[in-house]
Protein backbone atom coordinates (compact mmCIF):
# COMPACT_ATOMS: atom_id res chain seq x y z
CA UNK A 1 0.00 0.00 0.00
CA UNK A 2 1.47 3.35 -0.97
CA UNK A 3 2.22 6.20 1.45
CA UNK A 4 -0.78 8.36 0.53
CA UNK A 5 -3.25 5.51 0.99
CA UNK A 6 -1.70 4.56 4.35
CA UNK A 7 -1.62 8.17 5.49
CA UNK A 8 -5.28 8.75 4.61
CA UNK A 9 -6.31 5.51 6.29
CA UNK A 10 -4.42 6.56 9.42
CA UNK A 11 -6.65 9.64 9.57
CA UNK A 12 -9.74 7.43 9.60
CA UNK A 13 -8.62 4.44 11.71
CA UNK A 14 -6.24 5.44 14.50
CA UNK A 15 -2.88 3.70 14.05
CA UNK A 16 -2.53 3.80 17.85
CA UNK A 17 -5.77 2.04 18.80
CA UNK A 18 -6.76 0.48 15.48
CA UNK A 19 -10.22 1.96 16.06
CA UNK A 20 -12.40 4.69 14.58
CA UNK A 21 -15.32 6.97 15.45
CA UNK A 22 -16.80 8.22 12.20
CA UNK A 23 -19.68 10.68 12.45
CA UNK A 24 -22.19 10.07 9.63
CA UNK A 25 -24.31 12.99 8.41
CA UNK A 26 -24.81 11.97 4.77
CA UNK A 27 -28.46 10.89 5.24
CA UNK A 28 -29.86 13.81 3.22
CA UNK A 29 -28.43 12.40 -0.02
CA UNK A 30 -31.56 10.27 -0.36
CA UNK A 31 -33.72 11.24 2.64
CA UNK A 32 -33.72 15.02 2.27
CA UNK A 33 -33.77 17.16 5.44
CA UNK A 34 -33.41 14.38 8.01
CA UNK A 35 -34.45 15.09 11.60
CA UNK A 36 -31.47 16.57 13.40
CA UNK A 37 -29.75 17.61 10.19
CA UNK A 38 -32.00 20.50 9.16
CA UNK A 39 -29.06 22.84 9.86
CA UNK A 40 -26.13 20.43 9.66
CA UNK A 41 -23.51 23.08 10.44
CA UNK A 42 -25.07 23.75 13.83
CA UNK A 43 -25.54 20.03 14.49
CA UNK A 44 -21.94 19.07 13.89
CA UNK A 45 -20.10 22.03 15.43
CA UNK A 46 -20.07 20.67 19.02
CA UNK A 47 -19.61 17.05 17.84
CA UNK A 48 -16.56 17.42 15.62
CA UNK A 49 -14.00 17.60 18.45
CA UNK A 50 -15.09 14.09 19.45
CA UNK A 51 -15.13 12.50 15.95
CA UNK A 52 -12.15 10.96 14.19
CA UNK A 53 -13.71 11.62 10.79
CA UNK A 54 -16.84 13.05 9.21
CA UNK A 55 -18.91 11.26 6.55
CA UNK A 56 -21.00 13.54 4.33
CA UNK A 57 -21.81 14.71 0.81
CA UNK A 58 -19.87 17.35 -1.08
CA UNK A 59 -22.84 19.76 -0.99
CA UNK A 60 -23.00 19.82 2.79
CA UNK A 61 -19.22 19.83 3.06
CA UNK A 62 -18.88 22.90 0.85
CA UNK A 63 -21.79 24.78 2.34
CA UNK A 64 -21.43 24.24 6.08
CA UNK A 65 -18.03 22.85 7.03
CA UNK A 66 -15.29 25.39 7.72
CA UNK A 67 -12.27 24.47 5.59
CA UNK A 68 -10.03 25.30 8.56
CA UNK A 69 -11.47 22.36 10.50
CA UNK A 70 -8.93 19.53 10.58
CA UNK A 71 -11.25 16.54 10.43
CA UNK A 72 -10.65 13.83 7.82
CA UNK A 73 -13.49 13.75 5.30
CA UNK A 74 -15.24 10.55 4.22
CA UNK A 75 -16.97 11.75 1.09
CA UNK A 76 -20.18 10.06 -0.05
CA UNK A 77 -19.78 9.62 -3.81
CA UNK A 78 -22.82 7.47 -4.65
CA UNK A 79 -26.47 8.45 -4.96
CA UNK A 80 -29.10 9.31 -7.51
CA UNK A 81 -32.15 7.88 -5.72
CA UNK A 82 -34.66 9.22 -3.20
CA UNK A 83 -37.00 7.84 -0.56
CA UNK A 84 -39.89 8.60 -2.92
CA UNK A 85 -38.94 5.51 -4.91
CA UNK A 86 -39.58 1.97 -3.67
CA UNK A 87 -36.19 0.80 -4.88
CA UNK A 88 -33.20 2.71 -3.53
CA UNK A 89 -30.64 0.45 -5.14
CA UNK A 90 -30.34 2.22 -8.50
CA UNK A 91 -27.34 4.30 -7.43
CA UNK A 92 -24.65 5.78 -9.63
CA UNK A 93 -21.36 7.52 -8.89
CA UNK A 94 -22.16 11.17 -8.16
CA UNK A 95 -18.74 12.76 -7.66
CA UNK A 96 -15.72 12.68 -9.96
CA UNK A 97 -12.36 11.64 -8.56
CA UNK A 98 -11.04 15.10 -9.48
CA UNK A 99 -13.64 16.79 -7.29
CA UNK A 100 -13.00 14.35 -4.43
CA UNK A 101 -9.30 15.25 -4.60
CA UNK A 102 -10.13 18.97 -4.79
CA UNK A 103 -12.17 18.52 -1.60
CA UNK A 104 -9.22 16.76 0.05
CA UNK A 105 -11.27 13.63 0.75
CA UNK A 106 -9.52 11.11 2.96
CA UNK A 107 -11.90 8.33 1.95
CA UNK A 108 -14.64 7.73 -0.65
CA UNK A 109 -17.94 6.17 0.45
CA UNK A 110 -20.24 4.21 -1.84
CA UNK A 111 -23.26 2.00 -1.19
CA UNK A 112 -23.62 -1.49 -2.60
CA UNK A 113 -26.95 -3.30 -2.77
CA UNK A 114 -26.19 -7.02 -2.87
CA UNK A 115 -29.28 -9.03 -3.84
CA UNK A 116 -31.08 -6.05 -5.35
CA UNK A 117 -32.20 -5.48 -8.94
CA UNK A 118 -29.15 -3.24 -9.35
CA UNK A 119 -26.64 -5.48 -7.63
CA UNK A 120 -24.32 -5.71 -10.62
CA UNK A 121 -24.29 -1.98 -11.24
CA UNK A 122 -23.56 -1.07 -7.62
CA UNK A 123 -20.81 -3.68 -7.41
CA UNK A 124 -19.15 -2.58 -10.63
CA UNK A 125 -19.42 1.04 -9.41
CA UNK A 126 -17.52 -0.06 -6.31
CA UNK A 127 -14.85 -1.81 -8.37
CA UNK A 128 -14.40 1.27 -10.59
CA UNK A 129 -14.21 3.55 -7.58
CA UNK A 130 -11.55 1.31 -6.02
CA UNK A 131 -9.53 1.61 -9.25
CA UNK A 132 -9.80 5.42 -9.10
CA UNK A 133 -8.94 5.42 -5.40
CA UNK A 134 -5.89 3.22 -6.06
CA UNK A 135 -4.65 5.66 -8.70
CA UNK A 136 -4.60 8.56 -6.24
CA UNK A 137 -4.08 6.81 -2.91
CA UNK A 138 -7.62 7.33 -1.60
CA UNK A 139 -9.27 4.49 0.33
CA UNK A 140 -12.86 3.40 -0.33
CA UNK A 141 -15.53 2.69 2.27
CA UNK A 142 -18.20 0.28 0.98
CA UNK A 143 -21.57 0.70 2.66
CA UNK A 144 -23.49 -2.58 2.63
CA UNK A 145 -26.90 -1.00 2.21
CA UNK A 146 -29.89 -3.14 2.99
CA UNK A 147 -32.95 -2.81 0.76
CA UNK A 148 -36.47 -3.27 2.12
CA UNK A 149 -36.60 -6.80 0.75
CA UNK A 150 -33.29 -7.88 2.30
CA UNK A 151 -32.76 -9.18 5.82
CA UNK A 152 -30.08 -7.90 8.16
CA UNK A 153 -28.78 -11.31 9.20
CA UNK A 154 -25.24 -12.63 9.40
CA UNK A 155 -25.62 -14.68 6.23
CA UNK A 156 -26.66 -11.74 4.08
CA UNK A 157 -24.40 -9.13 5.72
CA UNK A 158 -21.49 -11.58 5.70
CA UNK A 159 -21.96 -12.12 1.97
CA UNK A 160 -22.20 -8.39 1.23
CA UNK A 161 -19.16 -7.51 3.38
CA UNK A 162 -17.01 -10.22 1.85
CA UNK A 163 -17.92 -9.18 -1.68
CA UNK A 164 -17.11 -5.53 -0.84
CA UNK A 165 -13.67 -6.47 0.46
CA UNK A 166 -12.99 -8.82 -2.47
CA UNK A 167 -13.76 -6.01 -4.92
CA UNK A 168 -11.19 -3.80 -3.20
CA UNK A 169 -12.88 -1.73 -0.48
CA UNK A 170 -10.38 -0.73 2.21
CA UNK A 171 -13.13 -0.38 4.87
CA UNK A 172 -16.58 -1.99 4.97
CA UNK A 173 -19.60 -0.65 6.78
CA UNK A 174 -22.45 -2.88 7.83
CA UNK A 175 -25.02 -3.42 10.57
CA UNK A 176 -24.60 -5.26 13.84
CA UNK A 177 -26.52 -8.53 13.89
CA UNK A 178 -26.68 -11.85 15.69
CA UNK A 179 -23.56 -13.79 14.75
CA UNK A 180 -21.70 -10.57 13.92
CA UNK A 181 -18.30 -12.09 14.82
CA UNK A 182 -18.70 -14.41 11.81
CA UNK A 183 -19.41 -11.43 9.54
CA UNK A 184 -16.14 -9.82 10.70
CA UNK A 185 -14.18 -13.07 10.45
CA UNK A 186 -15.29 -13.53 6.86
CA UNK A 187 -14.31 -10.02 5.82
CA UNK A 188 -10.62 -9.35 5.11
CA UNK A 189 -11.14 -5.55 5.36
CA UNK A 190 -11.80 -3.67 8.63
CA UNK A 191 -15.50 -3.46 9.47
CA UNK A 192 -17.39 -0.53 11.01
CA UNK A 193 -21.03 -0.53 12.01
CA UNK A 194 -23.81 1.94 11.25
CA UNK A 195 -26.01 2.81 14.19
CA UNK A 196 -29.28 2.51 12.27
CA UNK A 197 -32.56 4.10 13.36
CA UNK A 198 -32.59 6.07 16.62
CA UNK A 199 -32.96 3.81 19.62
CA UNK A 200 -32.64 4.41 23.33
CA UNK A 201 -29.17 5.74 24.28
CA UNK A 202 -28.53 2.80 26.62
CA UNK A 203 -29.25 0.32 23.81
CA UNK A 204 -27.14 2.26 21.31
CA UNK A 205 -24.16 2.09 23.67
CA UNK A 206 -24.61 -1.66 24.02
CA UNK A 207 -24.79 -1.93 20.24
CA UNK A 208 -21.46 -0.08 19.91
CA UNK A 209 -19.90 -2.16 22.69
CA UNK A 210 -21.06 -5.49 21.23
CA UNK A 211 -19.82 -4.49 17.78
CA UNK A 212 -16.25 -3.71 18.90
CA UNK A 213 -16.23 -6.72 21.24
CA UNK A 214 -17.13 -8.89 18.24
CA UNK A 215 -14.40 -7.44 16.03
CA UNK A 216 -15.58 -4.17 14.46
CA UNK A 217 -12.89 -1.46 14.33
CA UNK A 218 -15.46 1.13 15.27
CA UNK A 219 -18.60 2.93 14.29
CA UNK A 220 -19.86 5.09 11.45
CA UNK A 221 -22.75 6.42 13.49
CA UNK A 222 -25.27 9.13 12.74
CA UNK A 223 -28.85 9.18 14.04
CA UNK A 224 -28.07 7.67 17.42
CA UNK A 225 -25.77 10.61 17.99
CA UNK A 226 -27.31 13.64 16.30
CA UNK A 227 -30.93 12.68 17.05
CA UNK A 228 -30.20 12.22 20.75
CA UNK A 229 -31.35 14.96 23.06
CA UNK A 230 -27.77 14.88 24.38
CA UNK A 231 -25.65 14.47 21.25
CA UNK A 232 -22.34 15.61 22.74
CA UNK A 233 -22.67 13.34 25.75
CA UNK A 234 -23.64 10.53 23.39
CA UNK A 235 -20.68 10.85 21.04
CA UNK A 236 -18.36 11.10 24.05
CA UNK A 237 -19.85 7.90 25.49
CA UNK A 238 -19.56 6.08 22.15
CA UNK A 239 -15.99 7.32 21.82
CA UNK A 240 -15.10 6.02 25.27
CA UNK A 241 -16.24 2.54 24.21
CA UNK A 242 -14.51 2.57 20.83
CA UNK A 243 -11.29 4.42 21.61
CA UNK A 244 -10.80 4.00 25.37
CA UNK A 245 -12.07 0.44 25.73
CA UNK A 246 -14.75 1.14 28.34
CA UNK A 247 -17.72 -1.17 28.65
CA UNK A 248 -21.25 -0.14 27.75
CA UNK A 249 -22.06 -0.07 31.47
CA UNK A 250 -19.20 2.36 32.17
CA UNK A 251 -20.08 4.46 29.13
CA UNK A 252 -23.71 4.62 30.24
CA UNK A 253 -22.66 5.80 33.72
CA UNK A 254 -20.49 8.45 32.14
CA UNK A 255 -23.28 9.49 29.78
CA UNK A 256 -25.72 9.88 32.65
CA UNK A 257 -23.39 11.88 34.84
CA UNK A 258 -22.35 14.19 31.96
CA UNK A 259 -26.01 14.62 30.98
CA UNK A 260 -26.96 15.50 34.55
CA UNK A 261 -24.12 18.00 34.79
CA UNK A 262 -25.12 19.43 31.40
CA UNK A 263 -21.55 18.84 30.26
CA UNK A 264 -21.10 20.18 26.73
C1 LIG B 1 -26.83 5.98 4.77
C2 LIG B 1 -25.56 5.89 5.47
C3 LIG B 1 -25.45 6.42 6.85
O1 LIG B 1 -24.31 7.18 6.93
C4 LIG B 1 -25.37 5.29 7.81
O2 LIG B 1 -26.55 4.56 7.79
C5 LIG B 1 -24.93 5.70 9.24
O3 LIG B 1 -25.86 6.40 9.87
P1 LIG B 1 -26.83 5.79 10.98
O4 LIG B 1 -25.97 5.51 12.19
O5 LIG B 1 -27.79 6.91 11.21
O6 LIG B 1 -27.46 4.54 10.45
O7 LIG B 1 -24.59 5.39 4.93
O8 LIG B 1 -26.82 5.16 3.65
Amino acid sequence: MDWGMRNRLAGIISPVTGRCVMLAIDHGYFQGPTTGLERPGETIAPLLPHADSLMLTRGVLRSVVDANVRVPIVLRVSGGTSILKEDLSDEALTVSIEDAIRLNASCLAISIFVGSDHERRTLTNLAKLCDEGQKYGIPVLAVTAVGKQMSRDARYLGLACRIAAELGAQIVKTYYCEGFAKVVEGCPAPVVIAGGKKIDEREALTLAYNAVRDGAVGVDMGRNIFQSQWPVQMIRAVRSIVQDGTTDVQAWDRFQSEKDKGNK
